[in-house]
């Protein structure tokens, strides 16, 4: 079985079902269950076996030990993290205990493990740590795409953090051997996205009648990858990735959050009109910048698919498109995730707005 970590998350909960969907080998998804984290995302897999679902945190090294030491896993998948910028501007601390603390706690609770296999299973054993594009900071506008030797040089508390955790994971297979992987991947989007991040929020707020937020002048670039995309390009790694190398992960899919913003706009206007007539755009309202905004990232995929042969399958217009109308089918799991603590942060972020 595979271990996986923050598997209740966005992307960790699109993957543990692509992977169910491929495979038939089990997984054991340890979530904290932070707000980010939804068992709801899992649904689909109730009456599966092949997934065992364990509440509790990255930092608990008595636990993993327990875990491990019970399951055997042949490979460890980590998603677990805080993963929103704006959260850590707001608050860092939790970022340097799950994204730091917790990555050292697990690597060395896996360090531990990994040691006392069998050789033939040592070698075979994997720790894939799954890390963003926003470790190399910010690109100038006609600056080549990050390659995976761009410096590392990241600029918010949050990439920071990732970026601690992706040293340490480098350090513990040049000092200690662990066979780890590591992904760098660009911005996700689709299904089970949580609605801070701006694709899902600018979704529920146009068709709440509320405004669209857009940070400064707009025209700040993300390299957009669809998640299934992401998780297939995991799983390809995973298969026969080198242990020790990085591998970059994006969708050649440079766009301006306000193109987004419009774009998305225009879906909705087709599938989902304003009962007066106008457009969702009506909506858009620039509200003060992100602190140290990066201005642009864009990934450099070349690596990825000349020696593990991987390249996104989905196009941006088709990707946004299923996104769009999943949100427009799931109204329920929007209601869900819109708890106390949601409205909340948006009263916390979006205050001046
Ligand atoms: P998310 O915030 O949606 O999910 C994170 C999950 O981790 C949640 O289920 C949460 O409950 C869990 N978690 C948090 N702290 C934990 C802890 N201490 N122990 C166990 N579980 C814990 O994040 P996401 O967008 O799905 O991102 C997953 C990973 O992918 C993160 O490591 C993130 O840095 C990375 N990443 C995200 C993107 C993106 O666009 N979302 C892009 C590249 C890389
Ligand atoms: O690049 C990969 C990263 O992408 C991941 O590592 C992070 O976990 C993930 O959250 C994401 O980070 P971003 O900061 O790029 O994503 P976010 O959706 O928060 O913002 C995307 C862009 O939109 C960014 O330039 C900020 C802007 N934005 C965001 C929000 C929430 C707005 O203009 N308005 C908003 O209300």
């Amino acid at each position: 079985m595979i271990l996986v970590t923050g598997g209740a998350g966005f992307i960790g909960a699109n993957f543990v079902l692509d992977w169910l969907a491929h495979h038939d080998e089990p997984v054991l998804n340890l979530d904290k269950l932070t707000y980010a984290g939804n068992l709801h995302n899992l649904d689909s897999l109730a009456d599966d076996a092949r997934h065992v679902f364990v509440h509790g945190d990255i930092g608990d090294r008595p636990l993993l030990e327990h875990l491990l030491a019970e399951h055997q896993p042949r490979a460890v998948v980590n998603f677990a993290a805080e993963s929103h910028v704006d959260r850590s501007i707001h608050g860092p601390e939790d970022f340097i205990q799950t994204n730091v603390v917790g990555a050292f706690r697990l690597l060395e609770a896996v360090r531990q493990y990994w040691s006392a296999l069998p050789a033939t299973e040592r070698g075979v054993f994997r720790f894939l740590h799954v890390s963003t594009d926003e470790v190399y900071g910010t690109l100038a506008p006609k600056a080549p795409a990050f390659t995976e030797a761009h410096n590392y040089e990241p600029n918010s508390p949050y990439s920071a953090s990732k970026a601690a955790s992706d040293h340490l994971v480098r350090a513990w297979h040049h000092t200690y051997g662990l066979p780890v992987l590591t992904t760098n991947c660009s911005n996700n989007y689709g299904p089970y996205h949580f609605p801070e991040k701006l694709i899902p929020l600018v979704i529920v707020n146009a068709l709440a009648g509320k405004p669209l937020p857009i940070y400064g002048d707009g025209r700040q670039v993300r390299d957009w990858l669809y998640v299934r995309d992401h998780c297939s390009a995991i799983r390809r790694v995973l298969e026969a990735g080198k242990a020790g190398e990085t591998y970059n992960v994006g969708g050649w899919n440079e766009q301006a959050n306000i193109d987004i913003v419009r774009l998305i706009c225009g879906l909705l206007d087709e599938l989902r009109p304003r009962a007066d007539g106008q457009s969702y755009s009506a909506q858009i309202t620039h509200v003060q910048d992100r602190p140290g905004h990066d201005r642009r990232y864009a990934i450099d995929a070349r690596k990825i698919e000349r020696e593990l042969g991987w390249k996104p399958q989905e196009t941006f217009e088709s990707g946004i498109a299923k996104t769009v109308q999943w949100y427009l089918e799931h109204p329920e799991w929007v209601a869900q995730v819109q708890s106390g603590a949601y409205r909340e942060w948006l009263a916390k972020q979006y205050e001046a707005a």
